[in-house]
């Protein structure tokens, strides 16, 4: 799939606002949007019942008060917790947002949304394809669909099995061997590295195959930098409080 061109933004704030706020709450993002970021990245897996939700754990323990496997849970069950006291007072109550809940907060708010497919292990297909047929129904008529992701291509084919249309992108920690061959057969526009996998090489390589190069997490001015200089398209940062999106 080829993107008429590129929609997003530059920036990206990293599951809502880095660690200034609890990470995939509501409340990370409308902090992340108060430092000037129009695009969000955040992790989504389902609920026992099939809900999407975001969370970055495949275990509740870090940042609720529940415990034990979040895809055990049914949705009625999760909606409960409090995800924002383990971060500090002033977020105690927060709750855990279903996906619907932050999609709309975007679209409201003409938000650019970095969808990442967090399955719990086990479901890795399934989440790829509830999430994606999730995001269709929710961005349906929108100018600027999200951009789904993932480090497990059998989420990206679930993604692009159900909803075909929707961007994907691979996610890489390594240049684990057939990566590339791996991102152009899930038809990705894009690949999300860590930055410290950035070349002249790996760009020249992404870039001759038609695809978009982005990075996670970059929190130095001196890496940014540098992953502009290499000419690349995309920086998810912690750093909401450091980087000025408008720039
Ligand atoms: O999507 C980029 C980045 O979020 C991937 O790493 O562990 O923060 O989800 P992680
Ligand atoms: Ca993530």
């Amino acid at each position: 799939m080829t993107l008429p061109s590129w929609p997003y933004p530059r920036w990206v704030a990293h599951r809502g606002a880095g660690k200034l706020a609890p990470e995939n709450t509501l409340a990370a993002f409308r902090l992340g949007a108060s430092h000037g970021f129009r695009m969000f990245e955040c992790d989504v897996k389902l609920s026992a019942d099939g809900v999407p939700f975001l969370m970055h754990d495949a275990t509740l323990e870090r940042t609720t008060n529940g415990t034990g496997l979040g895809g055990d849970q049914p949705w009625g069950a999760l909606a409960q917790l409090d995800a924002g006291s383990w971060h500090s007072r002033a977020y105690a109550g927060e709750p855990l947002p279903s996906f619907e809940n932050i999609a709309h907060y975007c679209l409201r708010n003409g938000h650019a949304l970095n969808i990442e497919i967090k399955p719990t292990p086990g479901v890795e297909e399934h989440t790829g394809r509830v999430v994606a047929d999730h995001a269709a129904r929710l961005w349906q008529g929108q100018a600027v669909p999200p951009l789904l992701t993932s480090f497990r291509p059998e989420s990206l084919a679930g993604a692009q099995a159900a909803q075909p249309q929707l961007p994907r992108g691979l996610l890489l920690d390594t240049l684990w061997k057939g990566w590339l061959e791996t991102a152009l057969s899930l038809d990705c526009v894009a690949l999300v590295c860590n930055h410290a996998l950035w070349d002249t090489s790996t760009v020249t390589q992404a870039q001759a195959a038609g695809l978009r190069t982005l990075s996670y997490t970059v929190n130095d001015e001196w890496a940014a930098e540098r992953l502009i200089a290499l000419g690349t398209d995309g920086i998810i940062t912690d750093r909401v409080d450091l980087f000025s999106p408008m720039a």
